[in-house]
């Protein structure tokens, strides 16, 4: 398949089984990953591999993020809420958190930091069906905070851009229908 024809092939396809990805496929994803354009060589990916037992901490991680945010956890509304998040990381067996490094040095600007990891995680997405792997990309106000920033043992200042749900898909997708670029762009000549 051509990139061209594998871009526009690519979507979301969020059932998966739970089987597990082999640490040789998780290998080539991360090393196809960091292959992304970078200014002053900042090399500023940060990945974390979440899978197993470890989905429980992304999970608490989320819900303690809600807790603080709602007043009566005891409502049925919110009960709802926290249950359907508590199950969130474990719809796929291997959630790669993708994070852009702070700047180090004033010559690398977080922005461009955060441009190259979030290449990272399309080469991801991009990747894995050549492994017969699907993933979709999440995020979420928790992933913003801080405080998650650290629970998941990045380095201070660095910024979460995607959660990227990995594993074995349940069905095949079919295409989507892709628009042209046409109502995005304006040339200047
Ligand atoms: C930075 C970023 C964050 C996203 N976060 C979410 C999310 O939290 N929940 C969600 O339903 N879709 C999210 N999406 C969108 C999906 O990953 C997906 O790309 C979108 O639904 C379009 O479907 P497709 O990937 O099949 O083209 C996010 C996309 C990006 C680029």
């Amino acid at each position: 398949m051509s990139i061209i024809d594998a871009i526009k092939a690519r979507s979301s396809n969020g059932i998966m089984t739970d089987t597990a990805v082999s640490l040789a496929h998780i290998k080539q994803l991360l090393d196809a990953a960091v292959c992304t354009p970078v200014h002053h060589n900042a090399k500023p990916w940060r990945f974390l591999v979440i899978q197993g037992a470890g989905r429980q901490t992304l999970s608490d991680i989320m819900v303690q993020h809600l807790d603080k945010r709602i007043s009566d956890p005891k409502e049925p509304r919110n009960i709802a809420l926290r249950q359907k998040l508590s199950q969130k990381a474990f719809r796929s067996p291997v959630i790669i958190a993708v994070a852009a490094a702070k700047p180090d040095g004033e010559k690398i600007l977080m922005i461009e930091n955060v441009a190259s990891a979030v290449a990272a995680c399309q080469n991801i997405l991009l990747a894995a069906p050549e492994l017969g792997l699907s993933a979709f990309w999440r995020t979420g106000s928790f992933m913003y905070a801080p405080d998650t920033v650290s629970a998941l043992g990045f380095e201070g200042g660095a910024e979460l851009v995607g959660l990227i749900y990995l594993g074995y898909p349940k069905r095949e997708m079919r295409p989507k229908p892709r628009e042209t670029s046409d109502p995005y762009v304006r040339w200047l000549e």
